[in-house]
């Protein structure tokens, strides 16, 4: 029998990361630049501190976008971490609901969408056999009550996943997605908090409960979605497209 054991090995690749300043985003940053890869990271944060070439860019802004879609074109990243991201809660009965779908849908969807095409259009053009890796949510495969419009976007990013990984598959460019479940980072400062304001719980009662909920038993790190992202950008998974792995402590069973 012959082991065919492909390298989990970076260097030589270009990746690019968006969401970079947030909790999933900075290690996906560090766990690239270890396996060797040269990595270009942004943000709508002013200020990056990692291993990366940062440059800042705000999604929801169209010139932002513009800008970023262009730096891009210069890049020609051989992987993709399409990662930035809102959260929001509300009731479909509430007045603003509709502002709060525009808001999010401006960052989830729609620059989401956009990023992943330009780096596709980059791949193509240049003959690069890439990987774009994008982040889901196991709140995309679920409604909730008072989440409706995050739940959504992330359905849609689970959607855009599989017909661009089938569209892109005569390339060799691969597309997946990640499905992380509830993973301590800055954007669990919001949920707790919002779940607090429209569940009347107590300030960490929410990120408590979650945490303990899990069949694991506990929230996952940010290395733990960064960890699989490798491997997505890696050619260990040259096999795969089209999927959606959930990375959540076994919280949704596929
Ligand atoms: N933490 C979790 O439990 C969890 C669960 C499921 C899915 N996710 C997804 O994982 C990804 C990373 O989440 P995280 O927990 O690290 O969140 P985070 O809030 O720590 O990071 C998200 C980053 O996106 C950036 N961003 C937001 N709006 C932007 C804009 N307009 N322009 C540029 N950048 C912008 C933020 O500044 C932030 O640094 C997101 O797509 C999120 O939806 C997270």
């Amino acid at each position: 029998m012959t082991l065919n054991a492909a390298p989990t090995d970076l260097t030589g690749k270009t990746v690019l990361v968006t969401g970079a300043a947030g909790g999933i985003g900075a290690s996906a940053v560090e766990h690239f630049a270890a396996m060797g890869a040269t990595v270009y990271a942004s943000d709508i944060a002013d200020d990056f501190d990692g291993a990366a070439t940062y440059v800042r860019f705000d999604l929801m802004d169209p010139k932002g976008l513009d800008d970023c879609l262009a730096w891009i074109a210069e890049i020609k990243p051989d992987v993709l971490f399409n990662n930035a991201a809102l959260f929001a809660m509300g009731s479909i009965l509430e007045e603003g609901d509709l502002q709060q779908l525009d808001r999010l849908f401006s960052v989830n969807v729609r620059a989401f969408y956009a990023v992943m095409q330009a780096c596709a259009k980059s791949m193509v053009a240049h003959g690069q056999h890439g990987s774009i890796i994008n982040l889901a949510s196991q709140a995309g495969h679920r409604g909730e009550a008072l989440v409706a419009h995050y739940c959504a976007s992330k359905a849609a990013v689970i959607s855009y996943t599989q017909s661009a990984a089938l569209a892109l598959a005569p390339h060799k460019v691969r597309v997946n997605a990640i499905s992380p479940g509830v993973i301590d980072t800055p954007m669990w400062k919001t949920v707790d908090a919002m779940f607090a304001k429209f569940e009347g719980k107590e300030i960490g009662q929410k990120k408590r409960e979650v945490g303990e909920a899990v069949p694991l038993g506990y929230m996952g790190a940010p290395a733990d979605v960064a960890r699989v992202a490798v491997f997505l950008a890696s050619d260990q998974s040259s096999y795969m497209t089209a999927q959606t792995i959930g990375v959540d402590g076994g919280n949704v069973l596929r």
